[in-house]
């Protein structure tokens, strides 16, 4: 009773897996291994049938990633053949049809197919095929890489290119990958890559480029060996130049200061090695360098007159420099210490103001007269222009940088209708003294000439 009962559950199960839609008698868990050289792998099936209820019949073969194949084990319930060849190395157990390699090298490389055949025992007659195939690949696990740089020494941006390359001692089919600052490499135009990745040639080399890089190495059978850690330093710059300053008011490239206040002015600019700082005045008519370092300090008196200055940065490795210009505008701010410090030197200021009123009417009065002048119908010419001329007329011969010497007697001679122009040369001039009805005047110019005007009047 006991023994048909069992009967009856193989049976009920064995009619289930037959007409179930998933019915399979054996299960493979994995279909691909990664073996480790010198290690075992274990080819593992799962049966999913009574062994005795059945009689089985079957067969381990091997095929070569050359296409070789071989039959390795042949079996039955009660018999195994094993390749005489693979004795040694492969193991087939009863009851299960799993497969254990002992001892992996690289030519059990390749497919492993198991070919089965199961006959149920109340269905003789029925004999159903079960054929696998898994794949297996043998690796040896990667060394710790080793990562080398040339030039091993710092480069400097655009000038150089830097290869990285990263070695191991053991390990097959090595995938290598690249980080710089703990951050995989992304693609650049600028990254060549050997195939393997093993070489990567950074050209031109960038200031983004530094930082601390390291190769990882990999395979199937191991995972991120890390290389040791390798800084780049890459020599760039000047970037970014900047002129500040944490007093006074800025407006763009002008900044405005109280007279007498003391100012710091800061330059910076992004560069490796750091920058040296020169500091120039072109206050002066002339540039001149008045400081060197970031730093400049500047008190000013002067009211109303704005100075250039400009701050240059040099980069001695790169050979690249910077600059940036600022003007410096001394006023008053209005904050109630420093108008009291402006009054005080109010009495400098005022005889400012009335030498630029004096000038601004003796300017305005020499335009009147010299507009009414070239008014007149005849043509005006003015023998001052013409030096070989006033030679002979005048005592004194000017070279206009200096007003305060043309006092003298000036000369104006107009020419009835013939003169085309009123720059003569010499020589028309010359032919005209004949001219008999030729009308002169002469004009004395006093000492209190100021300078600004009548260089800028003859001019
Ligand atoms: C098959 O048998 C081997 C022993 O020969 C055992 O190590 C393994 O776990 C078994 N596999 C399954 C899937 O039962
Ligand atoms: C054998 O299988 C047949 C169906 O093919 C079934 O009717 C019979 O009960 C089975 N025999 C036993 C002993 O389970
Ligand atoms: C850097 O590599 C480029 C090609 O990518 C080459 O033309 C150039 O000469 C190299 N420069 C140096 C300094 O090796
Ligand atoms: C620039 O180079 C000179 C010599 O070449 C060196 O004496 C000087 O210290 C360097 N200055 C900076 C800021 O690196
Ligand atoms: C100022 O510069 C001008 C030309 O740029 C020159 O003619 C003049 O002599 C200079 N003055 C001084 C004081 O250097």
């Amino acid at each position: 009773m006991e023994a048909t009962g069992r009967t009856v559950l193989y049976v009920c199960s064995v009619l289930g897996i037959l007409t179930g839609v998933n019915s399979e008698f054996i299960h493979v868990p994995t279909l691909r291994h990664h073996g480790i050289e010198g290690k075992s792998l274990l080819l593992s099936v799962e049966t999913r049938f009574p062994l005795d209820e059945v009689e089985i019949q079957g067969t381990w073969s091997h095929t070569r990633p050359s296409g070789t194949r071989t039959t390795l084990v042949t079996f039955t319930k009660d018999a195994t053949i094993t390749d005489m060849m693979y004795r040694n190395n492969l193991l087939f157990r009863e009851p299960n049809v799993s497969l254990l390699i002992q001892k992996l090298n690289q030519d059990d490389e390749g497919d492993y197919h198991l070919s089965l055949n199961i006959e149920f025992h109340n269905k003789t007659g029925l004999v159903i095929k079960e054929e696998r195939t898994v794949h297996v690949t043998v690796d040896v696990p990667v060394s710790t890489p080793v990562i080398d740089k040339n030039p091993s020494n710092a480069v400097v941006e655009d000038k150089a290119n830097v290869t990285w390359t990263c070695s191991v001692e053991r390990g097959t089919r090595v995938v290598f990958q690249w980080l710089r600052d703990n951050v995989a490499l992304g693609p650049s135009e600028r990254y060549y890559y050997s195939q393997d990745k093993s070489t990567l040639l950074i050209s031109p080399v960038r200031k983004e480029d530094k930082g601390t890089y390291c190769c990882v190495a990999s395979n199937a059978v191991s995972w991120g060996q890390h290389s040791r850690l390798v800084e780049l330093n890459v020599y760039y710059g000047p970037y970014n130049l900047e002129v500040n300053s944490d007093h006074g008011l800025r407006t763009g490239e002008v900044f405005t200061i109280n007279p007498g206040e003391l100012v710091y002015f800061e330059c910076q600019a992004d560069s490796n090695p750091p920058n040296s700082y020169i500091w120039i005045s072109k206050s002066r008519n002339s540039t001149q360098v008045i400081n060197e370092g970031p730093r400049l300090e500047v008190r000013s008196y002067r009211l109303a007159q704005a100075e250039e200055y400009m701050c240059r940065a040099f980069n001695n490795v790169t050979q690249k420099q910077d600059e940036a210009q600022f003007t410096l505008l001394v006023a008053s701010l209005g904050t109630g210490k420093e108008r009291e410090k402006q009054t005080a030197e109010g009495s400098s200021v005022s005889p400012l103001a009335a030498i630029i009123v004096c000038c601004l009417f003796v300017i305005g009065s020499m335009l009147l007269f010299f507009l009414r002048r070239s008014c007149h119908p005849k043509r005006v010419l003015m023998s001052i222009y013409n030096r070989p001329l006033s030679e002979q007329k005048r005592p004194h011969r000017s070279g206009h940088m200096d007003a305060t010497e043309d006092f003298g007697i000036y000369e104006f001679v107009s020419i009835p209708g013939k003169m085309e122009s009123a720059q003569a040369s010499c020589r028309s001039l010359a032919r005209l003294e004949s001219v008999q009805d030729m009308h002169t005047t002469i004009y004395d110019v006093i000492r209190h000439v100021p300078e600004t005007p009548s260089h800028s009047l003859l001019k």
